[in-house]
């Protein structure tokens, strides 16, 4: 980590906690938050669970995170959820391109960089999410993979005025249980933030890049004390306050030098 940023924590409870259970899960992040001053967290429930969730987080200073967004702004697309709602429902950032997005729901690195666009055009903070599957892993093509995924989107996000972030998601570690090493994960994250500066030496001061796969307490420390991992997109462990509290206190741990 970097003293310039602060450190995002970001919970991706993807189609889990829609309900109740996720105003509870919420209510406890909330409670996290005034132990961890020096982190950011946030946290990304289902479209269901968002405006009640905001309304548990407003207080404690935890943003909103939705998983996804169309890029238009209304209209006839069935099953859709916009920026504009996105913000009525109280987000402040929006996950896209999410791998299982790209695996299962068709998203290309063209209409990633159209959400990401959308987000900002609508006020909201895109935490974009690129990485490489096992074989492209095993084939030794993981930079030549990931740059395709962030030259996709590098003038959307250089044109921001709010936030932005990029999650560094090895396809293989999501909820696999099996985490990147933290050399792998810094040797990826310092590619990306070399892109971004060739780009705009700002846009790389300023961008948070996270790391994300099978991220838990006990492999916190050393992913987010890397030079060049910002904080971290938590699936799994970040469906229990518990879990995910462990992960806010190793960042705080570092922040805090
Ligand atoms: P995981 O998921 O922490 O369960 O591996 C991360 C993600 O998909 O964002």
């Amino acid at each position: 980590m970097n003293p310039s940023r602060r450190p995002l924590i970001c919970g991706n409870w993807k189609m889990n906690h829609g309900g109740p259970s996720g105003v509870e899960l919420a209510m406890a992040v909330a409670r996290l938050a005034k132990a961890y001053p020096r982190v950011d967290l946030a946290v990304a429930p289902p479209f269901t669970a968002l405006a009640a969730c905001a309304h548990e987080c407003e207080a404690a200073n935890v943003a909103v995170a939705a998983q996804d967004l169309h890029p238009g702004a209304s209209g006839a697309f069935t099953g859709e959820v916009s920026g504009p709602m996105l913000r009525d429902a109280g987000c402040t950032w929006v996950i896209v391109g999410h791998s299982e997005r790209r695996q299962r729901f068709g998203d290309t690195d063209a209409w990633v960089a159209e959400k990401a666009a959308a987000a900002l055009s609508h006020g909201l903070s895109p935490i974009v999410c690129v990485g490489e599957k096992l074989a492209e892993r095993e084939a030794g093509t993981t930079l030549t993979v990931v740059k395709v995924q962030v030259d996709a989107v590098v003038d959307v996000l250089a044109g921001a005025t709010q936030p932005v972030a990029i999650a560094y998601e090895p396809v293989w570690a999501i909820g696999t249980g099996k985490n990147a090493t933290p050399a792998d994960a810094e040797e990826v994250h310092a590619a990306i933030r070399g892109w971004l500066h060739d780009r705009s030496p700002g846009l790389a001061a300023r961008t948070r890049i996270l790391y994300g796969g099978s991220l838990k307490g006990d492999n916190a420390p050393g992913l987010l004390g890397c030079a060049n991992v910002d904080g971290g997109l938590i699936g799994g462990a970040s469906l229990d306050a518990v879990a995910f509290g462990a992960i806010a206190q190793a960042a705080q741990a570092i922040a805090a030098g």
